[in-house]
Order: structure tokens, then C-alpha cells, then sequence
């Protein structure tokens, strides 16, 4: 049966870093479940669907077929045979994400995706509900957070890095705030901290320091297959 790494916490708390790097470094395939939410919020911004309409965007979220791949120690998805790319890193999917991913049809449509995923192996999946509701029986479940100065930072210079940026950190901060309220406030599987979750502030941490704190508390037996490899 395969394994499952899952890791939650809000925006830029450095889940995406730290599990690439820990994915890569035992051989688990690394899950972005937040890139599903925008996908399916692009979806419906590309075909004029009103997101402030709960049964419009349920009604959607049943026909939009997204294919995932195993490709480079990550899975990727595909619509309609095309790569999102950084279509789905915009501010504006950005602002309609949160609210779209409080609609259950949406929430229970991605969730189906991730389970699934268990048949291409071994798994470090990150979110803000796989250690409470997706994967809730795992036995390797992680809390990552950071102070919102320390993320709003990150995210500006990924944004940067990336060539995306159009917001000041200060802009970002809000954003990201305001997605926290959302996420961690609606009524279907909002974001928390799991029972029986470890928790991990990073706002004082490296991204070595991080990843070596996850695979400290990993079950014995997952680390067997550690590679020097440190996905820098
Ligand atoms: O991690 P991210 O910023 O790419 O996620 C985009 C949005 O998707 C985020 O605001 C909340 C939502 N999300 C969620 O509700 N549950 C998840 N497991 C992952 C993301």
C-alpha cells in the first residue's frame, strides 16, 4: 500500500519547499492540492461561471476533468490536454480561490482526485485539509506555519523569481490574510491543525532546517530510503 506524507498550513508557510525537497528525498511523489482549487477556479472564470453562485460553481465542478500525471518526482495536471503553467498564479485566481474552495461539490471533486493518486506510489501531498480530511489516517501528518510578515516575504520573492510579481509585500500580506480568514473560518473541512499533527513554525527556520525536522518524525521505517539528495 503506498505511503503518505501530508502537510497543511496557510499560504507561504513554505509547504511547496519543504515537501519538493522531502518528496525528492525519499522518493514520494509531491502533491500541490492547492494547484487543483485554482484550477478548478480558473475553469470557471474561463467559462463565465458566476463564483458567488454555490450551485452554479457545484454544478460546474462535476464536469471539469483534470489528468494527473507521475512526471519528475511530482504529479501534473493536464485540462483538456494543456498544462495550466502560471495561469492559475494569478491575483485574481488568487482572490476567487479561497471562496470557491468553500463549496463542498468542489471540495469532495478534488478530494476524489487525491485519493486516487495513491495508485502511482508513495505520496508527500500539501494542503490545508489533507491531514484533517483527505488523509486523516496517516501516520506522518504535519502543521506548517510562520509568522505573516515571514510568508507574505516568501511569496513576494517566488513571485519575483518567477517573473509574476505585481503586488507589494504588503499587498501580498493582505491577500494572504484574507485567504487564511477564509480557509480557516468555512464550514467544510477548514484549515486547522490535525489532532496528532506535528507543528512546525518556520518563521525563524531554514528550508534544511524545516526538512530535517519532518523527516526526524517520520515513522522509522520511511527513512530508510533517504537519499544525500537535497532537492536544492
Ligand atoms: O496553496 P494554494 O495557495 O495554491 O491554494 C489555493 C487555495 O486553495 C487556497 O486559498 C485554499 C484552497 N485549498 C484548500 O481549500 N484545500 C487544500 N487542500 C488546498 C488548497
Amino acid at each position: 500500500m503506498s505511503r503518505v506524507i501530508a502537510i497543511d498550513g496557510p499560504s507561504g508557510a513554505g509547504k511547496s519547499s519543504v515537501s519538493k525537497r522531502v518528496g525528492k528525498m525519499l522518493g514520494f511523489l509531491h502533491v500541490d492540492s492547492g494547484a487543483l482549487y485554482r484550477i478548478m477556479t480558473w475553469q470557471c472564470l474561463l467559462n463565465g461561471i458566476d463564483t458567488s453562485s454555490t450551485d452554479a460553481v457545484a454544478a460546474f465542478a462535476s464536469k471539469v476533468n483534470v489528468d494527473c500525471v507521475p512526471r519528475g518526482g511530482s504529479i501534473v495536471y493536464f485540462i483538456n490536454g494543456q498544462e495550466p503553467g502560471d495561469a492559475i498564479r494569478t491575483p485574481e485566481i488568487n482572490k476567487h480561490a479561497s471562496p470557491l474552495a468553500t463549496v463542498k461539490a468542489v471540495r469532495d471533486r478534488v478530494t476524489a482526485w487525491l485519493r486516487d493518486m495513491v495508485r502511482f506510489g508513495d505520496l508527500i501531498v500539501e494542503g490545508r485539509d489533507i491531514t484533517t480530511a483527505v488523509f486523516p489516517e496517516s501516520p506522518a501528518r504535519f502543521y506548517l506555519v510562520a509568522s505573516a510578515e515571514a510568508r507574505a516575504e516568501r511569496r513576494r520573492k517566488e513571485e519575483i523569481e518567477k517573473g509574476i510579481a505585481n503586488q507589494s509585500t504588503e499587498e501580498v500580506k493582505r491577500s494572504l490574510l484574507a485567504r487564511d480568514a477564509i480557509d480557516s473560518t468555512r464550514k467544510h473541512a477548514p484549515l486547522k491543525k490535525a489532532d496528532g499533527a506535528l507543528e512546525i513554525d518556520s518563521t525563524y527556520l531554514t528550508i534544511e532546517e524545516t526538512v530535517q525536522t519532518v523527516l526526524d518524525a517520520l515513522p522509522a521505517d520511511w527513512k530508510h530510503e533517504i537519499t544525500a539528495e537535497t532537492g536544492a
